[in-house]
């Protein structure tokens, strides 16, 4: 059998974390970093060696992998002064599998291009739970040689991965679903904030729902949570608020019309405003209850 690939992991925040568990599990000689040091216990008590620059991680691996926020940390991360690029070997691949703008990664396409590396963009579909069971859906773009290679790895933290494409397809197709999931958030709030106010029992209600024609997996996932009132975080609303950025930026530079995004936009920043914007992006309901004086 081939020997495991050794991976260099960059970044372990909430997804970050389980996402390298499931490498480690898998069998795979992982290094770690993360820029806030103590992060990377957890993982070093697994097994895992740390390291205390992308550049020194990148010089020891075959395979570079990133989960860190936005498009600023992807840019310090890769090509940046200590970045993995400074120190990955010709040939060697990196995949960045957060969530980040088109731009930002047509960037990183050309510094890596620069210096022979392989660059695929790796976005996940699947929150937290998701990533700890090790299910994720992974769409990917970008060298099709380097993606048939990393098969085996997505596997180990997905239940399904593709290839989408050779340039920044993923990117746009990551942010078509956020679109779709933060709007839901916004639709589901507005209904059950009109009900709650007409009456209705709210654990009923949700379950009502939750059964109907506009069921759907991500309402099942975020149905206890809006039962029992508990915000903790999945997914923030200040994260939402990001890829909501993201997309519109994108839309604008390429003159798509996206009227309702830049509606419920608004409504993500005064939940930030309101001090809220570490709350899970379900909580944007008790916005809409205080407009409407429950
Ligand atoms: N959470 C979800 O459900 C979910 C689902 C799908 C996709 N995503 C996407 O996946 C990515 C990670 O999400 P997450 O929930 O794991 O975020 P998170 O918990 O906020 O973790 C962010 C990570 O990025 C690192 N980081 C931030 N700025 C950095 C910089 N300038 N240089 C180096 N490292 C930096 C952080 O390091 P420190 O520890 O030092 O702060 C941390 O390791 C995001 O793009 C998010 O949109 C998230």
């Amino acid at each position: 059998m081939a020997e495991k690939q050794k991976i260099g992991w960059i970044g372990l925040g909430k997804m970050g974390i389980p996402m390298s568990q499931n490498l480690v599990k898998a069998g795979y000689p992982l290094t770690v970093y993360n820029r806030t040091k103590e992060k990377t216990k957890e993982l070093s008590d697994q097994g895992a060696q740390v390291e205390d620059s992308p550049k020194a991680l990148a010089s020891q691996v075959d395979v570079i992998i990133s989960m860190i926020s936005d498009d600023p940390a992807l840019e310090a991360v890769s090509f940046g002064a200590d970045g993995a690029f400074e120190g990955a070997g010709s040939g060697s691949i990196y995949i960045d599998m957060s969530t980040t703008s088109p731009k930002a990664s047509a960037r990183v396409a050309e510094a890596a291009n620069k210096k022979d590396i392989k660059y695929l963009r790796a976005p996940v579909s699947g929150s937290t739970a998701l990533a700890t069971a090790g299910t994720l859906t992974i769409f990917a773009s970008g060298p099709k040689d380097a993606y048939d290679q990393c098969v085996d790895i997505f596997g180990s933290m997905g239940q399904k991965s593709l290839h989408v494409g050779t340039g920044e397809e993923a990117r746009y197709l990551k942010l078509v679903l956020n679109m779709m999931v933060g709007l839901t958030s916004a639709m589901t709030a507005e209904a059950l904030t009109f009900g709650e106010k007409g009456g209705m029992d709210w654990e009923q209600m949700i379950d009502i729902v939750n059964n109907s024609v506009v069921a759907s997996p991500l309402v099942g996932y975020k149905a206890q949570m809006l039962k029992d009132r508990n915000y903790a975080p999945a997914f923030t609303i200040a994260q939402m608020a990001k890829d909501f950025d993201i997309a519109l930026d994108t839309a604008k530079a390429i003159d798509v019309p996206m009227p309702i995004t830049s509606l419920v936009r608004q409504f993500f920043g005064t939940m930030k405003a309101k001090g809220k914007g570490e709350l899970d992006f379900f909580a944007y309901v008790t916005l809409l209850e205080e407009l409407a004086g429950i």
